[in-house]
């Protein structure tokens, strides 16, 4: 085995970290875009002041043979906000698996995100891998949650329901008078992560991320709800779902609405992840989208988080909200 150095990231290292994703998996970008690749890689890991991309490399002279990319996110805990990363990406170039490079990697990082980060929340990966170095890092757990596959086809939708008063639009993009929407929509949820217009527009209105079509309800000038459609891999997804508290009317309207656009998008498949109890779960099974098979998990890892501040995260009656678009799945 060579000799290799592990490092954090630096400008200018995107060429090399572009490499090694496109060696390591069989298609990367993994979303449908039109950007070069290496324009999607500086959108995904972009500052765009609510998240910000820190990745660990490691080096086998000049050249990136793994990594572990990062995005830190603020989450709203209990409405305080905590900063979480998320790992994506994570990469071993194939000539130098299984020497415990990515434990390697890990172990460098780590120190750093005890002290700067409040805990780590992320997809499920089910790589063997992945799931070795979680039991190794014993304090990194599945969340109790499960989140349920919700399926449709679109050409077999129910008569959409009624919400009286309620506009529904296609907006390009959202300004900083979504804030106050989004702070509103999410005070019901013990956990989740920030929306607000700088994510929404990063997210949903970047070409380079793959975009997508986002759908506003409203009454009047009020906000009432949001949606987000994404089409990645011959699938559509309603991606995001927020509403008023209290307005599951809207939920279920904004969801009817975006199949409805799969559907004339000549999508015949349509998915949606939710936590198994949410309460938007009435709501879009009423628009069509019923439970499919297959249930998907997060796992998270306490780090400064005050203490205490994630002992809901283990109550599976907790109220959170997750999506897909919380992955870069979509
Ligand atoms: C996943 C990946 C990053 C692992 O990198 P790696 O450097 O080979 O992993 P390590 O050698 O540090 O192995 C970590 C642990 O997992 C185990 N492991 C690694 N690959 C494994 C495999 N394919 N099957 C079973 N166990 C495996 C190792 O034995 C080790 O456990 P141990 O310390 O008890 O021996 C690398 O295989 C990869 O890039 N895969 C393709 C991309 C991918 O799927 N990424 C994950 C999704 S985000």
């Amino acid at each position: 085995m060579p000799e290799i150095s592990i490092r954090w990231s630096r400008a200018g290292d995107e060429p090399g970290l572009l490499r090694l994703l496109q060696d390591t998996y069989e298609r990367w970008p993994r979303v449908d875009t039109a950007a070069a690749p290496l324009d999607h890689l500086l959108w995904k890991y972009d500052d765009i002041g609510v998240q910000t991309g820190r990745h660990t490399i490691a080096l086998d002279g000049e050249r990136i043979v793994g990594a572990i990319p990062l995005l830190i996110r603020t989450f709203l805990i209990d409405s305080r906000p905590l900063r979480a990363a998320t790992a994506s990406d994570v990469a071993v170039h194939p000539d130098y698996r299984g020497v415990n490079l990515y434990m390697d990697m890990q172990a460098v990082a780590r120190p750093t995100f005890r002290n700067s980060l409040d805990f780590n929340f992320g997809y499920e990966a089910p790589h063997p891998a992945m799931v070795r170095g979680r039991q190794k890092m014993d304090r990194w757990h599945v969340m109790a949650h499960r989140l349920a596959v919700l399926a449709a086809n679109t050409t077999r939708l129910p008569p959409r329901a009624a919400a009286p008063g309620v506009t529904i639009d296609v907006v390009e993009r959202v300004d900083a008078s979504i804030d106050a929407f989004c702070i509103e929509a999410m005070r019901p949820f013990r956990l989740v992560a920030l929306r607000d217009h700088r994510y929404l527009n990063w997210r949903y209105a970047d070409p380079r991320g793959g975009g997508g079509t986002m759908l506003l309800a409203r009454c009047g000038e009020d906000v009432l709800g949001f949606a987000a459609l994404r089409v990645s891999n011959g699938t559509a997804y309603l991606a995001d779902l927020l509403v008023l508290p209290g307005r599951n009317d809207v939920a279920g309207a904004l969801a009817g609405e975006a199949l409805e656009r799969a559907r004339a998008a000549g999508f015949e498949r349509a998915r949606c992840w939710l936590p198994e109890r949410h309460p938007f779960r009435e709501a879009v099974a009423g628009a069509g989208l019923s439970r499919a098979k297959e249930q998907r998990g997060f796992t998270y890892e306490v780090l400064r988080a005050p203490k205490g501040s994630l002992d809901f995260i283990d109550d599976p009656e907790a109220a959170v909200h997750v999506t897909i678009a919380d992955t870069d799945l979509i």
